[in-house]
């Protein structure tokens, strides 16, 4: 593996693209997979009549990789993400990207780019983001008969300025993110593009995140734009929102066995809006935002404060420096959580 490559600002990375050496790329024709292709470009040409384009026949995920304390490098549960998107193509009539494959792409692509990977100590990650789109035209609507798999990477910090520090949020009433039998359980771009509009008004409006509630009864949580939702109870617990139509995240997955691993315990149950007044902490928890806790929730002219915005409470704070401490390589890794990138 490369050294951190030199020149770059990486203590004050933001979330965002920037270019290094080449993503990986596979097609899909003829009932196969083709061999990968490391590509430097980072524009993709394709069909007008792309089904992706149309019909909006794509899905993707969120990894990061990790410079560790030793010097490895090593990908956080690619694993679960690899059968997260495998469930989400068989959902978008897509061909399922075999897990394995998976697995050794983000490893390939990783190690591509090795010299991108943050120093261990800047806080710094590589984000990689696996992208299957249906690139074969289809003008009726129907799966397409192409696809491609590709897994981009660019170093990123924090998600929201300042790493742990406490955001506040916003529920609208006005708009929902997944219909109950909808497609709010697997991670297509259609979830993130129902959420845009809400997004931009909370941005405008000084709010960095907003929470959307069921969307028959607007009565129960279900999970931040870009992340799901956990709160703190008055006894201790880690109570997590249980729902058909909230996405099953890989970090809110591994905290809640850290959590049992540590002694708290976690409740996995429909979370009812007016419980929210009852927690002692909030958080939003994904791979993009780690765990940031939530200080306040309005909701149209009520503000709900949750907890002090300068101080992280200490369960939260434990659960963040352990799932951390366990990507950098300064905590046990006893799940095998790590792939090692040789
Ligand atoms: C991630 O957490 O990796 C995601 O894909 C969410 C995205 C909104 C940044």
């Amino acid at each position: 593996m490369k050294a951190p490559k030199k020149g770059i600002k990486w203590e004050t990375l933001g979330f965002g693209f920037s270019d290094v050496n080449c993503h990986i790329r596979f097609t899909w024709k003829n009932g196969k997979w083709s061999k990968p292709r490391f590509v430097k470009e980072p524009e993709i040409t394709m069909h007008i009549g792309a089904s992706c384009l149309h019909y909006g026949q794509e899905c993707f995920e969120g990894i990061k990789a990790f410079r560790q304390k030793n010097g490895k490098i090593v990908i956080f549960r690619p694993d679960e993400n690899a059968k997260r998107m495998y469930r989400t193509a068989e959902r978008t009539c897509m061909p399922p990207v075999p897990v394995d494959m998976f697995v050794d792409a983000c490893k390939a692509v990783v190690k591509r780019n090795s010299e991108f990977v943050p120093p261990y100590g800047t806080g710094g990650s590589m984000y990689l983001r696996p992208l299957l789109i249906g690139t074969g035209p289809q003008i009726g609507v129907a799966p397409a008969a192409e696809y491609t798999f590709m897994i981009m990477v660019m170093p990123v910090g924090a998600y929201y300025k300042g790493g742990l520090k406490p955001v506040r949020a916003v529920i609208f009433d006005d708009w929902d993110r997944a219909a109950p039998n909808g497609m709010g359980d697997v991670k297509v771009g259609g979830n993130y593009a129902a959420s845009l509009y809400a997004h931009e008004k909370a941005k405008h409006a000084g709010w960095p995140v907003e929470l959307y509630l069921d969307a028959k009864t607007h009565k129960y949580v279900e999970e931040f734009a870009t992340s799901n939702f956990a709160g703190i109870s008055k006894s201790g617990s880690y109570v997590t929102p249980d729902s058909k139509s909230v996405l099953p995240s890989v970090t809110n997955m591994s905290i809640k066995q850290v959590a049992e691993d540590l002694g708290i315990k976690v409740e996995c149950r429909p979370v009812p809006f007016t419980e929210i007044r009852r927690f002692e902490a909030v958080a939003a928890l994904g791979t993009a935002v780690v765990i940031t806790p939530v200080y306040e929730i309005t909701r149209a002219d009520k503000v709900i404060k949750i907890s002090d915005p300068d101080v992280v409470h200490p369960v939260l704070q434990k659960l963040y420096d352990t799932v951390q401490g366990i990507q950098y390589g300064t905590i046990k890794d006893t799940h095998n959580w790590c792939f090692e990138v040789k």
